[in-house]
């Protein structure tokens, strides 16, 4: 829900203001995870699941839009995982990563680029592909082509998982992010600066689907199956699973 264009905006200036600005909202989305403020705790729980009873020994996994991959590891800790991908714009969070994934026993590959980019450019097949969080910075048409690249990507058996924003029934974009604002009081972890920071890159960058559309976009990709497998208990958002 947050820190994403963050980085491309302020990668481009070079400046230190700009550094120092990134590097405050990326502690922001470290303290909302440590205090499992969006539910990455159940989240990467049910990922970890998936992993343990649907995927091949060894498989192959893709993260996009990984961050530091604090909650990846996590959820990958004890699995037969054999190739980890990660793709993210935030040279920063990677080298965080790198830091997070040290105890895989498995080639890390880390790729910091654009994810639109890199998924339509994509060559290698893997068994899983997982998005936390990122894919609602695109609009409609980008994220079928992006559900589309990854299709492609996904090898015989393969599984697309996604975690979104997503607008209850009935519900438009204004509201969903009028919902998040009146939760201000639940989020007092973090300062009314961090709140406030947050609050209004998501009323810039942030465009949630219904549980129908996500699903649609899936379908209209190539996927034979959509599922809605898990709402968060706040109803901002929910995982949904796709496959052949
Ligand atoms: C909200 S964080 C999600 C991190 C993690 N997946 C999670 O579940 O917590 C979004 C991440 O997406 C990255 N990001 C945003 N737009 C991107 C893009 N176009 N290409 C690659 N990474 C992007 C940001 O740098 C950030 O690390």
């Amino acid at each position: 829900m947050e820190t994403e264009n963050w980085a491309e905006s302020t990668s481009s200036t070079g400046t230190d203001e700009a550094q120092a600005m990134f590097n405050r909202h990326l502690a922001t989305y470290r303290k909302v995870v440590g205090e499992n403020l969006m539910f990455h705790r159940e989240v990467y729980c049910l990922l970890h699941s998936l992993l343990s009873e649907e995927m091949p020994k060894p498989f192959k996994f893709l993260d996009i839009a990984c961050g530091d991959a604090s909650a990846s590891a996590a959820a990958l800790k004890g699995s037969a995982i054999g190739h980890y991908y990660g793709i993210d714009l935030s040279a920063q969070s990677l080298e965080l990563a790198r830091q997070s994934l040290k105890d895989l026993r498995c080639p890390i590959d880390l790729r910091c680029c654009d994810f639109a980019e890199a998924m339509a450019d994509w060559s290698e097949t893997v068994d899983l592909v997982w998005i936390g969080m990122s894919l609602h910075h695109l609009q409609p048409e980008g994220k079928v082509r992006l559900m589309k690249d990854v299709h492609d990507a996904l090898g015989r058996g393969g599984l697309f998982l996604i975690w979104e924003p997503t607008l209850l029934e009935g519900e438009n974009r204004t509201e969903w992010l009028d919902r998040f604002t009146s939760y201000r009081s639940v989020w007092a972890a973090l300062t009314d600066e961090e709140f406030e920071t947050m609050d209004s890159h998501m009323r810039l960058a942030d465009f949630p689907e219904s549980a129908d559309t996500w699903k649609s976009m899936g379908r209209e990709a190539g996927f034979a199956h959509a599922e809605h497998i898990y709402q968060m208990p706040n109803r901002f958002g929910s995982v949904y699973q796709f496959r052949n």
